[in-house]
């Protein structure tokens, strides 16, 4: 009785197999899953693209903020003008206006208008006016000291 059971067995076992095949056909509509072709595409994007050459951090000037009375010592006119205006009552200062002046508000920077501009002095633009004077244009722009007031 040996040999029939074990062949039994093994035409039971195929069948499972069969049976078990047929039901794991696949599916035609499951769409296959394309690994390879966006691995391939970074990595040639990889390739094509150099890496930044290292370039050394340059540093960012920090520009600090003096306060109106060092701006006087050099400009009291300005200064003069500016403390009695409505800007100095709402705290818009000379900075505020012409950028923080640790870098450019030197003897020897200051007497070089490029020089320093490029190290922050700023001439606002109407733009900068109109966020508080809705109407001004670049004809306001001379007004802004009030000792150059018509
Ligand atoms: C050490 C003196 C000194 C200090 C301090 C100084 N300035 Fe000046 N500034 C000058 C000189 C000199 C010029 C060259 C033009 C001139 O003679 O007015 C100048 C030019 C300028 C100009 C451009 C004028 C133009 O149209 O050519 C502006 C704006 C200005 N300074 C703003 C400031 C502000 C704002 C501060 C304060 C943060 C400041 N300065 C501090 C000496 C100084
Ligand atoms: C509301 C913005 C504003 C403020 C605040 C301001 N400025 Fe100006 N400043 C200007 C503009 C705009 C000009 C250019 C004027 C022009 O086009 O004629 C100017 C011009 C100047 C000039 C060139 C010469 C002149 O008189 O036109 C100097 C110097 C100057 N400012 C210094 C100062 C100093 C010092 C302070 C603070 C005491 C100050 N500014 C505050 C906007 C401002
Ligand atoms: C952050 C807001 C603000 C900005 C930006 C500003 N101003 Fe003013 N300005 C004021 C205030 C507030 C007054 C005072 C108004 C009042 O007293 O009725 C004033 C007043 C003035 C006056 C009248 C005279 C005086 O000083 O009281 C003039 C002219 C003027 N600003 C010109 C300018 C110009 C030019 C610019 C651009 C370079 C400028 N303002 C940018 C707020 C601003």
């Amino acid at each position: 009785m040996r040999i029939p059971t074990l062949a039994s067995l093994l035409v039971a076992t195929a069948t499972l197999l069969l049976v078990g095949c047929s039901q794991e056909a696949p599916k035609l509509n499951t769409p296959r899953k394309e690994e390879a072709a966006p691995s391939v595409a970074v990595r040639a994007g990889n390739e094509l693209t150099p890496a930044p050459a290292p370039t050394a951090p340059r540093a960012a000037p920090v520009r600090e903020k003096l306060g109106a009375g060092q701006c006087r010592t050099c400009h009291r006119i300005q200064y003069d003008s500016w403390v009695k205006s409505g800007h100095a009552r709402k705290a818009l200062d000379c900075e505020g206006c012409h950028g923080n002046g640790s870098e450019y508000a030197t003897l020897e920077v200051m007497k070089d208008l490029a020089r320093a501009k490029r190290a922050g002095l700023i001439f606002q633009t109407a733009d900068f006016c109109a966020k508080c004077h809705p109407t001004a244009d670049d004809s306001y722009l001379p007004k802004a000291h009030a000792h150059k007031k018509r």
